[in-house]
């Protein structure tokens, strides 16, 4: 078997976040899927020794927030490769709350959804949460993390440059309405420039 095969797998990314007796913790998680719309359901698969797995053992109800390509890396950092056991990772950090007083980020997240665990699968290293959703609201615009997309900043590259290229206009004579496709942006063809049917000039062409 080719495990390497699994790397084609696409991946949110997402943070877990819990409170339990006042005290705040969250991970950086890549398991979070919804499962069924009717009930509104969601599975995360989250390590046993994370301390963020210990706390929602205790106290069966999460956030998970999707985060915007606007998050900082070193947000993302902070959350997925550090334990709460070493450092308060909300320290300084401004948050809301949903109804269980759980903790979630509204600045660089698109989205949060508050999780009530309804069953718990022992995977071994793993649990998988089965989880109903009992809140949901969308936060700002923009586009989700993808795991592949926290790679390429990890890597010292930047998300714009991974962006497709805005679309060109389309022109076309206004005369013979032959649709201009060449390689050369239209905009920069030269003034003498004709239309390749009709003859009719540059100025002849309109976008549309
Ligand atoms: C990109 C990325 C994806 C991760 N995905 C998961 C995941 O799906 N489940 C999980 O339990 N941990 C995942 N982790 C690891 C935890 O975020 C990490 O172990 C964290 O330090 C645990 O913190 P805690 O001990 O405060 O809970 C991921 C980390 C990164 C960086």
């Amino acid at each position: 078997m080719d495990t390497s095969a699994m790397f084609n797998l696409t991946y949110g990314l997402f943070i877990a976040a819990v409170e339990l007796n006042g005290r705040r913790n969250g991970c950086i998680i890549n398991t979070a899927i919804q499962t069924t719309a009717e009930p509104c359901s969601m599975t995360v698969t989250m390590q046993k020794s994370n301390l963020t797995t210990e706390m929602i053992l205790k106290k069966w109800s999460f956030t998970v927030s999707i985060i915007s390509q606007t998050c900082p890396l070193e947000l993302i950092k902070n959350f997925g490769l550090t334990s709460g056991r070493d450092a308060d990772k909300f320290a300084g950090l401004d948050y809301a709350t949903d109804r269980k007083g759980n903790p979630y980020f509204k600045k660089d997240m698109l989205s949060f959804m508050s999780l009530e665990v309804t069953s718990i699968i022992d995977l071994g290293t793993h649990y998988l949460f089965v989880c109903n959703v009992a809140e949901a609201e969308k936060l700002e615009a923009g586009k989700p993390m993808t795991y592949a997309d926290y790679r390429t900043l990890k890597a010292g590259g930047s998300l714009e440059a991974a962006a497709p290229a805005p679309a060109r206009k389309t022109y076309f004579c206004s005369v013979c309405h032959y649709v201009y496709d060449g390689d050369v942006p239209f905009e920069e063809l030269p003034d003498d420039y004709l239309c390749p049917i009709c003859g009719k000039p540059k100025s002849f062409f309109v976008t549309g």
